[in-house]
């Protein structure tokens, strides 16, 4: 009989929010992926279980994102021969644009390090978690992990020194998401971006960011809505996503703030600033998408504001 161990869990979450490429992003209320930790009979992390995944992930530690993000932290505090099993319950999909990697790799280290009690805050142990997600796209970006770990809004000042800020949320904001049933996986969306940009596109864009950044600290949704207009990454990913722009115009004809690709797509969101405006959003995406025969799931939620939690 296995001994009795913690779950936790860490949500999904969208990232770039259409200005903040890398370096802005929001977590859900859901879905998201649960994580049990338990002792284990012999030294050393081991995965005993992976339900969900459709036998995709890798039970090796060192090959999975929460394995690894776990992994990191153990090695932190010397505790790598501690006897721990891991339980993946993945209840998100893959390559949905919903930080479905990121979630497993904040769950991971979250979990060992509310079972072993460390001490460690959430932000000490961001970087193994940013370390497990970067095994799965190759890049260092906090901009999934550290708000399925930390909660919240985060604008991210610097990947590397992962010096971020937890940013104010105006009352009411609410958030519609779209995933249409194609898989695009975050590598790849990221392959095809062009390493060179147009300079006045980052000029517009940069007076984007700090513009939409002080329209959530005072709440002015105008200056919100002005803001979320993506001239740099949008553009390049649009083509993966089953009508795009069809459903762009819809949500913002519906009242959207404004509308764009979560992540690395397929996922999008449409930022409001009241729930019923989401809510309609919702209802068209998948009259839309049931038209058009592509099967589609969506999600209301507000900003979540506790990010991963033991249950
Ligand atoms: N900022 C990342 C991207 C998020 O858009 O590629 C997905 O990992």
């Amino acid at each position: 009989m296995s001994k009795p161990g913690i779950k936790v869990f860490a949500p999904a979450s969208v990232a770039n929010v259409a200005v903040g490429f890398d370096i802005l992003g929001f977590a859900l209320e859901k879905p998201g992926d649960e994580i049990i930790i338990r002792e284990g009979s012999n030294p050393g992390l081991v995965i005993t279980e992976i339900q969900g995944a459709g036998g995709r992930l890798p039970f090796e530690i060192m090959k999975n994102t929460a394995g690894y993000a776990a992994y990191r932290l153990l090695e932190h505090i010397g505790a790598t021969d501690k006897p721990l099993e891991m339980e993946i319950h993945k209840k998100m999909p893959f390559g949905s644009g919903l930080g479905s990697s990121a979630a497993s790799a904040a769950a991971g280290v979250f979990a060992v390090n509310e079972f072993l009690n460390t001490g460690l805050t959430k932000q000490e142990i961001l970087r193994f978690a940013v370390e497990g997600e970067q095994i799965a796209d190759g890049a260092f970006h906090a901009d999934n992990v550290g708000p399925s770990l930390m909660g919240g809004m985060l604008l991210i000042r610097d990947n590397e020194t992962l010096d971020f800020k937890k940013l104010h949320i105006p009352h009411g904001l609410s958030a519609a998401i779209i995933y249409p049933h194609v898989e695009v996986l975050t590598r790849e969306s990221r392959g095809i971006l062009k390493k060179e940009v147009d300079f006045k596109d980052v000029i517009r864009q940069q007076g984007n960011l700090g513009a939409f950044i002080a329209g959530m600290y005072t709440s002015d949704f105008g200056l919100i809505s002005r803001s979320l207009d993506d001239l740099l990454v949008e553009p390049q990913r649009a083509h993966l996503i089953p009508l795009f722009y069809e459903m762009k115009e819809r949500a913002l004809q519906e009242g959207a703030l404004g509308f764009s690709i979560s992540g690395a797509g397929p996922s999008m969101f449409a930022l409001c600033d009241n729930s019923a405006i989401a809510d309609a959003i919702l209802e068209s995406a998948n009259r839309l998408y049931k038209d058009k025969k592509i099967p589609v799931t969506t999600y209301f939620s507000k900003i979540n504001q506790e990010g991963a939690i033991r249950f």
